[in-house]
């Protein structure tokens, strides 16, 4: 059966919205992202939001992360879940999502031993455990959750066979367990599809009508504020050149295409032609020189 259009109508009020052709949200809290992730987009939302089509069928988010968008937008359905499409080729990140979503009251009891129990030894305790072995999503979750928590500037670092390898932050006393946010995220992803994926699978989904956000591991401004290697394989220049080619096939195809990447003259150069570009300036949260942390020009394309 074809999703029914998520095209609403505005409701009083709606002309304040940045996003009038979505019906606004009634839930009492809106879902947020549940892991800090680098690139994480919630800096950027507003922008994103201005960006995203007023009417679309359903949504695709091939590089999800944490989902920033995703949860920005689920807050202004009065559907939750099945209207959404996310992926990510980080296994265990995916992992964790899924958890969230089929078994949020089990991942809270674990969160809440991790947090309980929190400490140094622990810390590194939790981060030798090979976590692929574990059968049950909700384990991945827990031990995803409780390390992005505490560790250091909430990072993602795997060596290059796979092994975690961020330090402890320094946290006096980091949220582990915020049963509530992981609740109503859970709510949101009611329904949702979630797959452990390439960005390019997103073409064997994607229709007519629907909208696709992209949000790639960026290209370097420079060499030294490289920040790739989201997983031991990182993202290359021919990944980029991949990542336009999909965009392209999509726009052709007559879905809502939107792309974020860094403002600079190569991304500029891959994104000639048929594409718009709007320049934006956003708050890195996550740099590991501090002298990196003002605003960075990053690039909107659709
Ligand atoms: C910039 S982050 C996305 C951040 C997200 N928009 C947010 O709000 O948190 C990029 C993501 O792309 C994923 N990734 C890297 N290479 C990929 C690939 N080839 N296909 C799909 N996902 C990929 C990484 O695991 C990472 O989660």
């Amino acid at each position: 059966m074809p999703a029914p259009s998520l095209r609403a109508l505005p409701r009083p009020g709606a002309q304040q919205l940045a996003h009038p052709g979505l019906l606004p949200a009634q839930p009492p809290a809106q879902a947020r992202p549940f892991v800090k992730w680098a690139g994480g987009k919630r800096r950027l939302i507003d922008e994103l939001l201005e960006g995203a089509p007023a009417g679309f069928r359903r949504y695709h988010e091939p590089f999800v992360g944490g989902g920033a968008l995703f949860f920005a937008l689920a807050g202004r359905f009065v559907r939750p879940g099945a209207w959404a499409s996310l992926s990510d080729v980080n296994i265990r990140l995916v992992r964790t999502w899924r958890a969230v979503q089929n078994d949020v009251e089990g991942l809270i009891l674990r969160l809440k031993d991790y947090a309980e129990a929190h400490d140094e030894e622990q810390f590194y305790a939790v981060r030798a455990i090979d976590v692929d072995k574990f059968d049950d999503d909700t384990d991945v979750a827990a031990w995803f959750i409780y390390l992005n928590k505490t560790a250091y500037n909430g990072l993602y670092r795997v060596n290059r066979s796979g092994g975690f390898n961020v330090p402890l932050g320094r946290y006096a006393d980091p949220q582990i367990c915020d049963a509530e946010g992981l609740r109503v995220a859970s709510r949101a992803l009611a329904g949702a599809h979630i797959e452990h994926a390439p960005f390019d699978s997103v073409l064997d989904r994607a229709l007519p009508g629907d909208f696709v956000y992209f949000d790639p591991p960026y290209v370097p401004v420079s060499h030294t504020a490289d920040f790739t290697s989201y997983t031991a394989d990182g993202f290359s220049m021919a990944d980029q050149a991949r990542l336009r080619d999909v965009a392209a096939a999509l726009k052709d195809r007559g879905v809502h295409v939107l792309l974020s990447n860094s403002d600079t003259a190569t991304v500029r150069e891959l994104y000639q032609g048929s594409f718009h570009h709007r320049t934006v300036l956003c708050g890195r949260a996550i740099n590991s020189r501090a002298s990196s942390r003002g605003r960075v020009a990053e690039l909107l394309i659709s």
